[in-house]
């Protein structure tokens, strides 16, 4: 008896313990506003030690950059650190509505993300609950982890790695080549004060690409072979970069064939922006129909879809899946986001809107409910025709977590944006119930089935 009224005593202990834990929100965290001075300073600190763009090719017009520019490292060093900065112990997770389960077995629903997010237990928990297959935001990129011709830099790819394994989850390996110069390290550029030979790049991409697939072949399931190669405009149908110039489209064909050989079950994949519009749409094809025939095997195009608020890019996405199909090419929606201060004009007119833009931050206060409502109906309409591709579409990731740690509040202007399906205190946005809402409806046997 003493015994039992012991064990009681402990129990509701315990319990209290709980219950105290739940109410506690945990240290505050800085607002918004304030954290953006911060987030500013690292970003400027960034910018001037930087010559090289994030993008410097825009989707849109692809004309020559100025600016300051942040490469994607210290983009990383900027996100992350505010991300940690942003972590709130927020109360226990209580709603249990799950993207995967709602996706079923249907596609792969994932999301890409800095290592740095991994270690935070909120994010972690978000992660698990609603995705299957993680990309890693910047860490395995050839230029963070093969900074020089005989020196790796695996640690943060191998953190990834193990979250991934100790938590079940699937891993996209993004990207073993990244066809841009200014992505590119100049050791893989340069032989004995040249330009690189043809030979040599050549077996350069095959050692990288061996070296990264060895290493995480295990964990991961689909590889981003070959990331932006298209030219996006004139016509070139690739852009011009020390890859392009040393070997033709050769070593597109040598990054999937080698890639193949070292990890034959993986999904292979081109990865790349704006193909679905006619003039990008028309090369991709070009492109993988001419790998094809040189026997690389492609066996899936990424679209990235950085989306911007009102563009309505329905039709020209189904035609290009359409065009896929006939080509027996899957898709994969490898980088989903949808930009509410959209970025279009920062490189209209040879970038002379960019003083003005540079001070614009609209929604720094909050989103106005009819902006939220737009970009709500993007996302159904996106998810509806995603939905009529099951044999096409084999994942959808988002890029980014929630809204706080989206790269677009940094690029290429800092603003406060709202690209994602949670907000910055991680909890699910009225976009989320209509995605997940359509999600449901289009599983086999409706909403109602069991999920
Ligand atoms: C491209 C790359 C990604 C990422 C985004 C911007 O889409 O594929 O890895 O750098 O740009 O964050």
């Amino acid at each position: 008896m003493n015994c039992f009224r012991c064990l009681k005593s402990m129990l509701l202990l315990v319990g209290f313990a709980s219950f105290a834990f739940a109410l506690d929100p945990g240290p505050k965290l800085p607002g918004v506003s304030e954290m953006k001075g911060e987030r500013a300073v690292a970003i400027a600190n960034a910018s001037r030690q930087s010559t090289a763009n994030d993008r410097p090719d825009d989707p849109l017009t692809a004309v020559g950059q100025c600016s300051p520019r942040l490469n994607f490292v210290q983009l990383a060093q900027a996100q992350n650190e505010p991300a940690q900065r942003q972590t709130i112990q927020s109360n226990p997770v209580t709603d249990r509505r799950s993207l995967k389960e709602a996706v079923g077995d249907r596609f792969k629903i994932g999301v890409g993300v800095g290592h740095q997010v991994l270690k935070q237990p909120d994010d972690a928990a978000l992660i698990r609950q609603h995705f299957q297959i993680l990309t890693p935001e910047n860490c395995m990129k050839p230029q963070s982890i093969h900074p020089k011709e005989d020196q790796w830099n695996f640690e943060a790819s191998d953190q990834f790695a193990e979250f991934a394994r100790d938590n079940k989850l699937d891993v996209v390996g993004h990207c073993l080549v990244w066809a841009k110069d200014d992505r590119t390290d100049e050791w893989m550029k340069q032989e004995n004060g040249q330009p690189v030979s043809r030979e040599t790049l050549l077996r350069r991409i095959e050692t990288h690409i061996e070296t990264v697939v060895g290493r995480y072949g295990d964990v991961v399931t689909m590889w981003d072979v070959l990331n932006e190669a298209l030219a996006d405009t004139g016509d070139n149908l690739l852009r011009d970069s020390v890859y392009s110039r040393a070997t033709g489209i050769d070593f597109i064909v040598t990054a999937f064939k080698t890639a193949r050989a070292k990890d034959p079950d993986a999904l292979l994949i081109y990865n790349d922006y704006n193909d679905h519009k006619p003039e990008k749409r028309e090369k991709l094809i070009r492109l993988l129909t001419e790998l094809r025939e040189k026997g690389a095997p492609v066996d899936a195009y990424g679209m990235q879809g950085h989306f911007e608020l009102g563009e309505n890019e329905i039709p020209q996405l189904r035609k290009t899946f359409d065009e896929l199909r006939k080509l027996k090419i899957k898709v994969v929606v490898s980088e989903l986001d949808i930009d509410v201060v959209t970025r279009g004009r920062w490189w209209a007119d040879n970038g002379s809107h960019r003083e003005e833009l540079a001070k614009y931050d609209p929604y720094k206060d909050g989103l106005p409910s009819e902006i939220q409502q737009k970009q709500i109906e993007q996302y159904v309409q996106l998810f509806k025709l995603f939905e009529e591709y099951p044999d096409l579409i084999v994942r959808i990731s988002f890029w980014n977590l929630h809204d706080g740690q989206s790269w677009l509040n940094y690029f290429p202007w800092n603003r406060v944006n709202y690209p994602l399906l949670f907000d910055r205190e991680r909890k699910p946005k009225p976009a989320f119930d209509a995605v997940y809402e359509t999600l449901r409806s289009a599983r086999p046997g409706g909403a109602k089935a069991a999920p």
